[in-house]
């Protein structure tokens, strides 16, 4: 197990690049699978849980060719994986598990998936019961966990209303959609992220979708497409939150998504009082430009339900910076920390506590009073890279020297994190 240390920084200044978005590169890989011709991606994300993705399509029969520049993904021309004769490993990524789920459900084979210790124990019968509605056949540890086995089948449509906001089990059922009979409406939770209905419709898929409902027919065809990945704006967090935090900081990031359902902790930094600023520079198929932040006296806020899903990923980022923000930070809404990589609440409060903050953990979020003093000691991550790379940020701010053990892990999203915290802070 690597232990990183991270020392307290005085500035934080640079234009780092930022490595592809880790949601639109596992989607760019399984869309370039089904569709008939080649796909090629520019900027996918080299990480662990993208080359989960990859290695599963390829025991499925896929080819995936590595170009100097670009990734091409050979269709299979529709829903014709092959039956792995291995297990499909899917390490630590949700989503490769869950989208799998929804894609090899009208497939008339076998497949079981499984991950590691954390994907393990995640729930997967969210995702297993709309397509068991829609004819699928499954088979769950306990009845909600990995190791799990798929019998695919001949789909019909279903009307399903998502009782959780949740992109990945919106996306496995739009999935499973595609290749059924009929037509399937999801309605409900799904103001998700949703780079899948925006890319289905650039890979030639007819799909209606508002703010109450998704709309999808099945039996349609994929084109494959060229997909120019925008970069990742849950990496870019980490620098917006680093320069908010240490004073005189500024950073500068090209290329960043700006999907408005991914741009929610920009406006929580911007209710902070940190100067952000936005700058489009492409809005088909994904929108995406350019994102500055500067320094701010960060001042607290209350994060409401409704806005979690936009920022899930940044809410461990959120807590750290309510610690330096004068007056109470709530964030409300957001139980579904609890079963992500780990329990992001439980991990968040750990290891807050263990820095000499005080922080109210509550079913559904924390409220956190500002500022407090941190001072540096070991961090547990938790096997999850994402309270790894917000601890980190946490040490440029405590007192003394922060250890993050297990410090490895960032390598799920993104691999060159240490690497680029030293440089920014040089
Ligand atoms: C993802 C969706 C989010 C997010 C995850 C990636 C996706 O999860 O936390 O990191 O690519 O669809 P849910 O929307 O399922 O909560």
């Amino acid at each position: 197990m690597a232990t990183e240390r991270i020392t307290p920084s005085k500035i934080l200044r640079g234009h780092p690049v930022i490595p592809g978005d880790k949601s639109i590169s596992h989607r760019s890989l399984i869309f370039g699978a089904l569709s008939n011709g080649e796909t090629e991606i520019t900027n996918l994300l080299e990480s662990g849980d993208v080359q989960s993705t990859a290695r599963c399509l390829t025991q499925l029969g896929v080819e995936i060719k590595k170009n100097k520049n670009s990734y091409l993904v050979k269709g299979l021309a529709g829903y014709n994986f092959r039956q792995s004769t291995e297990i499909l490993d899917c390490g630590n990524s949700g989503t490769t598990m869950r989208l799998l789920m929804g894609v090899l459900a009208s497939q008339n084979i076998k497949s079981t998936l499984t991950g590691d210790s954390s994907l393990i124990k995640r729930p997967m019968k969210r995702v297993s019961d709309p397509l068991a509605l829609m004819g699928a056949t499954f088979d769950l540890k306990d009845g909600n966990f990995a190791p799990l086995t798929i019998r695919g089948a001949k789909l019909n449509g279903i009307n399903y209303e998502l009782k959780i906001a949740s992109a990945q089990i919106k996306t496995a059922i739009i999935l499973a959609a595609l290749n059924a009979e009929g037509t399937t409406q999801v309605t409900g939770e799904i103001h998700s992220r949703d780079h899948t209905e925006r890319m289905l419709a650039h890979f030639g898929v007819k799909i209606k979708s508002d703010k109450t409902k998704v709309i999808i027919k099945g039996g349609q065809k994929l084109k494959g497409n060229k997909m120019v990945v925008p970069s990742d704006p849950s990496t870019a967090a980490f620098w917006l939150a680093a320069a908010a935090l240490i004073p005189g900081s500024e950073v500068v990031m090209e290329n960043i998504s700006l999907n408005p359902s991914r741009t929610g902790f920009a406006e929580v930094l911007k209710r902070m009082t940190v100067q952000i600023k936005t700058q489009v520079t492409q809005m088909e198929p994904e929108p995406m430009g350019t994102v500055q932040a500067v320094y701010g006296n960060l001042k607290g806020v209350t994060v409401k339900p409704d806005e979690v899903p936009s920022l899930i990923d940044e809410i461990p980022l959120i807590a750290v910076l309510a610690t330096q923000a004068h007056g109470i930070t709530i964030v409300e809404g957001a139980e579904e920390l609890r079963v992500k990589e780990s329990d992001r609440l439980e991990a968040v409060a750990q290891n807050l506590r263990a820095m000499g903050a005080v922080i109210e953990v509550r079913p559904d979020g924390f409220k956190i009073e500002g500022p407090q003093k941190l001072k540096g000691t070991k961090i547990e991550s938790f096997h999850d890279h994402r309270i790894a790379m917000a601890f980190s940020i946490a040490g440029l701010v405590a007192q003394g020297e922060t250890e993050i053990i297990d410090s490895e892990c960032v390598g799920i999203s993104y691999p060159d994190f240490f690497k680029t915290l030293r440089e920014l802070t040089r």
